[in-house]
């Protein structure tokens, strides 16, 4: 029997958005995980690196090879570094906090968690990034996000295929507008009003990599646009390729004096030419 302590009982509604919490929390759970497993693989693959230069510098007493060996060694060591930035990233700060990001960064961010797997499949990324200001996001379900999109790219393209990441300002709307593209399989129109559906999948179960084959990754895609307020819009044509299309608002910042402005906030400074 019920007591008078006991909460009071939820709504449908409430009980479906706490559902669909927890099957977003589950899949960054699944992406993360999987995430970890090639990157652990990369990280080792520098580790390599850096030991046999130091085996090398050891071995060779001139300069010249010392030199060449220590430069190896520094490279090696600062992508390390940016390998467990981008994991520590990812899984640091679960809090649903919403901060003034920097989205070429965290774009850099997760590519990298990617690199060495876009590498295995010989597809290459070309970046279209201009400056726009910081959005007003969640930065790890952000990453989740795009690391879906990406991780669905790949998955639809063949070896030599190309994914566009470009990021800019939609004008008519005023927010910040991140497209990923690949030039892969497309998706079938009768397809395409089922994509975002929970378990919706055409994969057979999960690639080598073991991603791919539930259905939640587009799911909760959308889950998380919803809650930024911002729009998930996707165009595809079959033998062609597939476009994904975030609009996310932009921070809003205190003027000085007077109203809040929701402009002129420079993500990122401009590249030292
Ligand atoms: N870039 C793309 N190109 C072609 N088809 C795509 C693309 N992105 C999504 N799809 C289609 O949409 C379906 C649903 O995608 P979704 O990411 O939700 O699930 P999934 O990739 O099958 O499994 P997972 O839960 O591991 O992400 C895919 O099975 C695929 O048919
Ligand atoms: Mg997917």
């Amino acid at each position: 029997m019920p007591s008078a302590s006991d909460p009071p009982p939820l709504t449908p509604e409430e009980e479906i958005a706490m559902l669909r919490k927890r099957l977003a929390a589950a899949q960054r759970m699944t992406a993360l995980g999987e995430l970890i497993s090639t990157t652990t693989h990369e990280f080792n693959n520098v580790l390599m690196t850096i030991i046999n230069y130091a085996k090398i510098g050891l071995r060779h007493k001139d300069q010249p090879t010392r030199d060449k060996a220590f430069e190896k060694i520094l490279a090696a060591g600062n992508r390390a570094a940016k390998i467990t930035n981008g994991i520590l990233g990812a899984a640091r700060n679960r809090s649903d906090d919403f901060a003034p990001t920097d989205l070429a960064k965290l774009l850099e961010e997760t590519l990298v968690l990617l690199e060495r797997e876009l590498s295995k499949y010989r597809i290459s990324v070309e970046r279209q990034i201009e400056d726009v200001p910081l959005a007003m996001v969640n930065p790890n379900q952000i990453q989740q996000v795009v690391l879906n999109l990406l991780i669905n790219a790949r998955q639809a393209l063949s070896p030599g295929g190309l994914v566009i990441v470009k990021l800019g300002m939609d004008k008519p709307t005023g927010m910040i507008s991140l497209t990923i593209r690949d030039n892969g399989s497309g998706i079938a129109p009768e397809h395409l009003p089922r994509i975002f559906d929970p378990y919706f999948t055409t994969k057979t179960g999960p690639d080598e990599t073991g991603k791919g084959g539930t259905g939640v990754g587009l799911a909760t895609c959308r889950e998380i646009m919803e809650w930024h307020q911002g729009r998930i819009q996707v165009a595809s044509t079959v033998g062609k390729g597939t476009a994904f299309t975030l609009k996310l608002p932009a921070a809003v910042v205190a003027a000085p004096a007077g109203p809040a402005v929701a402009v002129g906030v420079p993500a990122r400074s401009a590249e030292p030419t």
